[in-house]
C-alpha cells in the first residue's frame, strides 16, 4: 500500500530520535531514520567518522530516496520520516515538500549547544536553524503551514503535546507513544553509536531539568546568531497555543516601529535591558496625531521634546531633522496618513553597565517612533466621568511637571485610583489642594460664560491646552488662567479635558456630581468644532517618498 508520509524536521540534538521512537511504538506506523543523510554527505562533502561506511550502505541519490524509499510502497498505514533540517540540500525535487504531512520540532539553542560538541564542532550550518525557518516558510508558501512543537513542551507534558501534534497531523493519538524500550533499535541509522548514547538510555520523554547547564561562553556568538531563528518559530507555537489578547484596534497587530536607527515589526521592536528607560524611566516623550496626511503641531511637540531632554541634561541628542525623518519614514512605511497616533520617545540611551549615572550613557540617545491606528480614545460624544485621586501631582519642589518625562508613576498611581472607581480618568490636585490636571489630560471649566483653566505650575503645559486657549480667545470668550479649587469644578456649568490622544473630551460627572445638566455643553461643542476645523486645515504635511 501507499503509506501516508509524515515528515519531522528539526535541528540536531532536539530529541528527534526520541520522538521517532515514540512514533515507532504505534501499530500503524513504520519509521525511517534520516533517509536523506547519505545524500547530504555526498552533496556537501561533510566529514563524519562514519562517512565512508554510510555512503557505501545507504542510498545517496536524494531523488531516488524520495521516490522509492520515502514515498515508496509500504506495509503500514503511515510512514514517519525523521529529517535533520540541513539535510534538505539543493537538488532534491519538489515532491519532498509538496507531498506528505510535515511538522517542525524546535529546541532552544541554549539547550542544544552545551551538549553539541560531543560529535562535531558546532556551527551555524550544522545547527541548521536557518534551514528550519526556510522549510517553515516554504511550506507556508505551499499553503500548508506545518505544525510546530517545542521540545520543552514535549518534556513538560508529553501526552498533551503529542496529542496536539497528532491532532494537527490528523491521526489518532495512541498512548503507546509515551513509552519505549531502552537500548539500540533496528530502526536506528548506522551513526547511532556516535549520537544516540543518551537516547538509548531513555524509555520516554523525561521531565525537563529544573536548572539549565552552564552555557559555554565560547559559543556565545553562535547562540546570538541562532536564537532569532528559534524565536521566530517559537513565536508561531505561542500564537497557536495562546492567542494574543484582543487589541483595541485589531489593525495594529501588524505595525512597524522605529527603535534606535531601524524600523522593526511590532514584536521585534524592543529596547535593550541596559536602556535608561528600563533602568530608571529616564526618557522624554510626546504624543502626536496625524490628520489627513499632516502631523498636527509637529514643531510644538518637537520644541517640548527637546526642551524636556535639555532640562534632563541628555547628551548626544539626535537633531530635529533626524527626529523628523524618523517620524516621516515610519509613517510612510506603515502607510499611516490619517487617524493615527505616534508615541515618540527619546531615552537617555543604552548604558555600558546597569546603574543610575548618566556617565554610563556612552551610546547616545535611543529614539522610538511607535505609530498606531488610533481614533480618539475618550467618548467625546456623550462625555466622560472623573474622580479625584488622593495622589498629588508632582510640584516643582520635586519633579517639575513641565518636563514631559516617561517616569509616569505619579500619574499611573492616580490612574489606578480612577480605574478602581470605574472612572475614565482621575483629577490630580496640587500640593495645596487646587486642581492641576487629570492623570493624562489638562482640564477646563465654564462658569457663567467664562472659561477657566489652572495655570501650568503643577500640570503639563499641554499643546492641546495651548491650542484650545487660543481658540477660546478667537471665539470671543473670556479666558481666565488661575488657581481653581475642586468645588469650582464640582459646580461648573461645563467641564472638558484636553490632550492630543483624546482631543476635547466633555466631562459629565466628577466625584458623583453631575456637571451642568449632565450633557455636552454649548461651549464645549463650539470648541470641539473649532478644534476639528483646525486639525483639518493645519499641520506639517508628511512628505511623499521621493521628497525625503
Ligand atoms: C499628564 C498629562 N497632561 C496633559 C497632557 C496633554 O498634553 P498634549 O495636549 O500636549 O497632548 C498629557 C499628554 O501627554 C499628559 O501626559
Amino acid at each position: 500500500m501507499e503509506p501516508m508520509v509524515i515528515h519531522s524536521w528539526s535541528a540536531p540534538r532536539s530529541l528527534s530520535t526520541g520522538l521517532m521512537y515514540s512514533f515507532a511504538q504505534r501499530d500503524d506506523m513504520e519509521v525511517l531514520d534520516e533517509p536523506l543523510y547519505a545524500n547530504f554527505l555526498r552533496v556537501t562533502g561533510a566529514d563524519r567518522p562514519y562517512r565512508e561506511d554510510l555512503l557505501s550502505k545507504m542510498e545517496s541519490d536524494g531523488n531516488k530516496v524520495v521516490k522509492d524509499i520515502i514515498y515508496g510502497p509500504g506495509s503500514k498505514r503511515y510512514r514517519y520520516c525523521k529529517h535533520i533540517a540541513k539535510q534538505r540540500v539543493p537538488g532534491i525535487g519538489n515532491d519532498l515538500m509538496k507531498k506528505g504531512k510535515h511538522f517542525i520540532l524546535i529546541r532552544n539553542p541554549m539547550d542544544i549547544l552545551p551538549s553539541f560538541e560531543k560529535v562535531v564542532p558546532p556551527s551555524f550550518l550544522e545547527l541548521g536553524l536557518a534551514e528550519l525557518v526556510s522549510i517553515y516558510s516554504e511550506l507556508c508558501e505551499l499553503g500548508n503551514p506545518p505544525a510546530i512543537i517545542d521540545v520543552a513542551d514535549l518534556q513538560q507534558d508529553p501526552e498533551a503535546t503529542l496529542g496536539r501534534l497528532c491532532e494537527e497531523l490528523d491521526i489518532p493519538f495512541q498512548a503507546a507513544m509515551l513509552k519505549w524500550e531502552a537500548g539500540p533499535k533496528a530502526i536506528d541509522g548506522l551513526w547511532a553509536p556516535w549520537w544516540y548514547k543518551s537516547v538509548h538510555k531513555s524509555t520516554g520523554f523525561d521531565p525537563p531539568k529544573k536548572y539549565p547547564l552552564q552555557f559555554p561562553m565560547s559559543l556565545y556568538y553562535l547562540l546570538e546568531q541562532s536564537l532569532p531563528f528559534y524565536n521566530l518559530l517559537k513565536c508561531q507555537v505561542r500564537r497557536r497555543s495562546q492567542p494574543t489578547p484582543e487589541l483595541p484596534v485589531p489593525a495594529n497587530e501588524k505595525l512597524l516601529a522605529w527603535v534606535g536607527d531601524e524600523i522593526l515589526p511590532r514584536d521585534s521592536a524592543k529596547v535593550s535591558v541596559f536602556d535608561s528607560v528600563v533602568q530608571g524611566g529616564d526618557s522624554v516623550w510626546e504624543g502626536l496625531r496625524v490628520y489627513d496626511g499632516k502631523i498636527f503641531k509637529l514643531e510644538e511637540h518637537l520644541d517640548r521634546l527637546f526642551d524636556s531632554a535639555k532640562a534632563l541634561a541628555f547628551s548626544n541628542v539626535p537633531t530635529r531633522e533626524q527626529v523628523k525623518d524618523a517620524i516621516f519614514k515610519t509613517l510612510i512605511t506603515n502607510g499611516m496618513f490619517d487617524n493615527a497616533h505616534i508615541r515618540l520617545s527619546l531615552t537617555r540611551g543604552k548604558k555600558v553597565t546597569s546603574g543610575m549615572s548618566p556617565a554610563f550613557n556612552l551610546y547616545g540617545c535611543t529614539l522610538i517612533v511607535l505609530p498606531e491606528w488610533k481614533p480618539p480614545v475618550y467618548d467625546n460624544t456623550h462625555g466622560i466621568t472623573l474622580v479625584t485621586a488622593t495622589t498629588r501631582r508632582n510640584s516643582p519642589n520635586n519633579l517639575d511637571s513641565k518636563i514631559h518625562h516617561n517616569n509616569l508613576l505619579n500619574n499611573i498611581l492616580a490612574k489606578v485610583e480612577g480605574n478602581n472607581a470605574n472612572a475614565d480618568d482621575a483629577i490630580m490636585l496640587d500640593k495645596d489642594g487646587y486642581v492641576s490636571e487629570t492623570n493624562a489630560t489638562n482640564i477646563f471649566l465654564v462658569k457663567k460664560g467664562r472659561v477657566l483653566t489652572p495655570h501650568a505650575d503643577y500640570c503639563l503645559p499641554g499643546i492641546t491646552r495651548a491650542t484650545v486657549m487660543d481658540l477660546v480667545i478667537k471665539e470671543n470668550l473670556i479666558l481666565e488662567e488661575r488657581r481653581i479649587s475642586l468645588s469650582e469644578f464640582h459646580t461648573a456649568d461645563e467641564v472638558w479635558t484636553t490632550g492630543t490622544m483624546g482631543e476635547l473630551s466633555p466631562v459629565v460627572k466628577i466625584d458623583g456630581r453631575i456637571i451642568g445638566d449632565g450633557k455636552v455643553g454649548p461651549v464645549t461643542r463650539r470648541l470641539q468644532g473649532a478644534y476639528k476645523n483646525l486639525t483639518g486645515e493645519s499641520g506639517v504635511p508628511i512628505p511623499t517618498s521621493n521628497e525625503l
